[in-house]
């Protein structure tokens, strides 16, 4: 793990003692009890609803003799469970509120693994979601193997010095590859490939069917088709910023699956039923448990 990107000059103070860290977004401080009984940290789930987060941990804890789920006590922004090694935790929608939700994580992993590499790099992350397909049929799982914005490009901020930080938002594609072997007699489609995260879910996915329309329909068959040809399989919102900083960090296991709803090529409404909708969800937890049952 190159940890180049770990903010030391505050992080280590907390190890030390001298700091105590507020993770206020998700309710607890370094100086709680709950975040003491976090040190057999082994993967953190990630997906953008409390309750999907909160079935995954009973499933996971039924799967481990019943371990006990420890809740963290907020619940306003994120729903946050840990039980048998697993942190599950919602993150909201969108980069600005998944950003929030991840480096308070990563400042909690640092803090429950003493920093020590070895044992920061044992942490499997992923993020578990829905997405919309490119040329794919509604409920196929797509591993990303790298997260791109609308317009292609990484994902990127202002850097503090008049510029931009530009991040890599790669996805270990060993990980990918071990998360499609070990889900090879699913039964529902898998496929592998880029993923584009939009800042929003009409216009920067141009979508013709929200409050605010600025493309045509030949703006956004161009862009989609522009997009498939790029290798992008599917479109989310969080994806790119991910990768970005976990790479940051130099992780070397993460990974996102996101179950498509629709394909846009063919419409920008999502019209299935409730029932598909939760067997869609399902799916990705599904691929994500088979592949945490292989390292865990
Ligand atoms: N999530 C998105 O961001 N876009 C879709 O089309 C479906 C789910």
């Amino acid at each position: 793990m190159d940890h180049a990107g770990i903010n030391h000059e505050f992080l280590d103070g907390v190890i030390a003692g001298t700091e105590v860290d507020a993770y206020y977004h998700l309710g607890v401080t370094s100086a709680d009890e709950l975040v003491q009984g976090l040190r057999g940290l082994r993967a953190v789930i990630l997906g953008g609803s409390g309750p999907r987060m909160d079935d995954f941990a009973r499933l996971w804890s039924a799967e481990h003799d019943d371990a006990p789920i420890v809740a963290f006590p907020k619940e306003e922004r994120f729903v946050i469970r840990y039980t048998a090694g697993v942190l599950f935790a919602s993150h909201g929608m969108g980069m600005p509120s998944a950003s929030i939700a991840l480096q308070e994580l990563m400042r909690l992993a640092y803090f429950v693994t003493d920093g020590d590499p070895d044992a920061l790099d044992r942490i499997f992350w992923a993020r578990v979601g829905t997405s919309g397909g490119v040329g794919l049929p509604a409920g196929t799982v797509v591993v990303s193997t790298e997260g791109v914005m609308a317009d292609l490009e990484p994902y990127r901020l202002l850097d503090g010095a008049g510029g931009y930080h530009w991040f890599d938002g790669h996805f270990p594609l060993e990980v990918v590859d071990a998360i499609l072997a070990a889900n090879s007699a699913c039964g529902f489609p898998m496929a592998s490939g880029r993923t584009v995260a939009a800042n929003d879910f009409f216009v920067e996915q141009f979508r013709l069917d929200g409050a605010i329309r600025l493309a045509t329909v030949d703006d956004k068959m161009s862009w989609l088709h522009r997009i498939h040809a790029a290798g992008v399989r599917n479109i989310e919102m969080e994806g790119a910023m991910l990768a970005a900083y976990l790479n940051t960090w130099g992780f070397s296991r993460f990974a996102m699956v996101c179950t498509t709803l629709l394909d846009r090529l063919d419409g920008d409404q999502v019209t299935s039923t409730p029932e598909q909708l939760h067997e869609y969800g399902e799916r990705a937890g599904r691929a994500i448990f088979a592949y945490l049952r292989t390292i865990l």
